[in-house]
């Protein structure tokens, strides 16, 4: 392919913070109509490139141009009207707007009149989502929306402004393979129309298959610029950690424990999400839940917890019949569950690292009536060791962590609570691929210590790396059970989605 002229060139770009550099003296030049990988650990700098091409950080030092042109990006309105948008990695939506609205805000079309022509917004928005394959209705209030389609509304409303240069900050943690493909086959028409996508990932198998070179970015500062046909997977995550001793992924599989059932989920229903579901947990087990986003998942561990009216079934937990009406009922019952939902139902962004960690498990930190911020001080740097957490200090406000950070912070959050059953809801969402591993070692030396979980994930390689038994949801139900060696991509793929010959 002859090259292609440069669009944006990014010149020695330095973002300090409170004095500390979190980049420095980067450059790197993008060409029109490309797809540029930005990948890197978490805390590399990769939001804060972004944020500072798109208007939201100003650089310390450095310059921006615009086809040659030195350009000020003072803001996300400048940003706009040169023709620059961005899918964030926090979403900003208004829970209490429409989805239409969301997709309009500060964009919106008017009638001549000057009143919103909402008939019309309707009907673009109906389309884009329809061109994501996403069924959302556009009347819905995004409150009402799961992570996965707040995270297309969040694009769609992006692409509503048909930008020329278009920012994508890990928009694939919510989805599945098939709806990642979905969004792949619209950014390659996007870039067959000359739309220039910037794309943050840490899946190495996504920057490889959709992207023309890839940026890695390390503490900051440039490593490579890389044609994608010159790299492979491990060379990517090799300049990423910048070892080369790359450790393999998953360790070695537990196979499913002997012994007796410490959760027992019989004929379960919550009306019109799923139906008569019944699933059976072992002490140390490691138990996956396959399905594509909607097939009920979430829902069902939402309603395990207490947090959704249940209208029938049972659960007993230790061979005894619990009544679970709120989450701290499941919490007596040593139940604990990560949310997938870490922005809307999980960190706080105010509070610090200790303040976050204990917040469920704050009273045993309670000496008398004041907390033992000592004690509290000692176990934030345990969970701060074990996960690498990159924070300049612990007195930091989770709202300045990177995206990878606060979801360390938010697991150690709920391994602080004791847990005896643990639901993990896509726990290693916007995880770089070196601390995954870490995260899933820790999950072995849980099922090692007896303790039970269960992974919901959109991963298949990581139902697939780590459970010893992976049932499969679609629609409600579920759809099949696979043990140890039965458990793979093509059945997953079949009992998820009705359809042979699928991976
Ligand atoms: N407003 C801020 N104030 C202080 N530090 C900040 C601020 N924004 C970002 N940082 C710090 O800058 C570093 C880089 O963060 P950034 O969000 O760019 O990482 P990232 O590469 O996007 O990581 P991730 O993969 O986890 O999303 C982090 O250590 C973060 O704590
Ligand atoms: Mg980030």
């Amino acid at each position: 392919m002859a090259v292609r002229e440069t669009v944006l060139s990014i010149e020695h770009v330095t973002k300090e913070f409170s004095g500390v550099a979190v980049l420095s003296d980067v450059s790197v030049d993008i060409r029109r109509g490309e797809i540029m990988g930005l990948i890197g650990e978490n805390g590399a700098g990769k939001s804060t490139l972004i944020k500072i091409i798109s208007g939201i950080y100003q650089s310390s030092a450095g310059v921006l141009k615009l086809d040659g042109k030195p350009v000020s990006i003072s803001d996300y309105i400048a940003a706009k009207s040169l023709g620059i948008a961005i899918v964030p990695q926090e979403f900003n939506l208004i829970n209490t707007l429409a989805v239409f609205e969301n997709i309009f805000l500060g964009n919106e079309i008017r009638l001549g009149s000057g009143l919103l022509d909402k008939q019309k917004m309707r009907e673009l928005s109906a389309k884009q989502l329809e061109d994501l394959k996403m069924p959302v209705g556009v009347n819905q209030l995004v409150s009402s929306l799961s992570v996965a389609e707040k995270q297309m509304v969040e694009i769609s409303k992006a692409l509503m402004l048909r930008a020329r240069i278009l920012i994508m900050d890990e928009p694939t943690t919510t989805l599945t393979t098939r709806e990642t493909e979905t969004l792949f086959s619209l950014m390659g028409e996007l870039r067959s129309q000359g739309v220039t996508i910037i794309f943050v990932s840490h899946k190495l198998n996504e920057i490889k298959a959709i992207c023309d070179r890839v940026t890695v970015l390390r503490d900051g500062v440039l490593i490579s610029i890389d044609e994608i046909s010159d790299v492979n997977e491990e060379d990517i995550a090799r300049k990423m950690v910048g070892r080369k001793d790359f450790t393999k992924i998953f360790p070695p599989k537990i196979p499913r424990p002997q012994g007796t059932e410490v959760l027992e989920v019989k004929n379960l229903s919550v009306k019109e999400l799923f139906e008569d579901i019944s699933f059976s947990l072992r002490g140390g087990e490691i138990l996956g839940f396959a399905g594509l986003v909607g097939s009920g998942r979430t829902e069902l561990a939402e309603s395990v917890m207490g947090l959704r009216h249940v209208q029938g079934g049972t659960i007993a937990v230790n061979g005894k019949t619990v009544h679970i009406k709120k989450p701290a009922d499941a919490l007596r019952y040593k139940l604990a569950y990560l949310s997938e939902d870490r922005q809307g139902k999980g960190i706080v962004q105010g509070f610090n690292l200790p303040q976050n960690i204990t917040l469920i498990s704050l009273k045993e930190y309670l000496k008398g009536i004041l907390i033992d911020g000592k004690a509290e001080e000692l176990k934030t740097a345990e969970y701060v060791k074990s996960f690498r957490i990159a924070a300049a200090s612990h007195k930091m406000h989770l709202r300045y962590l990177s995206g990878g950070n606060q979801q360390k912070v938010y697991l150690s959050r709920w391994l602080d609570t004791d847990p005896q059953i643990l639901i993990l809801d896509e726990p290693t969402r916007g995880i770089d691929v070196n601390a995954k591993h870490e995260i899933y070692e820790f999950i072995h030396q849980l099922a090692e210590r007896g303790i039970s979980c269960i992974v919901i994930s959109s991963e298949l390689e990581e139902v697939i790396g780590l459970c010893s038994r992976v049932y499969v949801m679609r629609e409600g139900k579920i759809t099949g059970c696979l043990e140890a060696d039965h458990i793979n991509e093509e059945d997953i793929m079949f009992h998820a989605t009705g359809i042979k010959g699928l991976n």
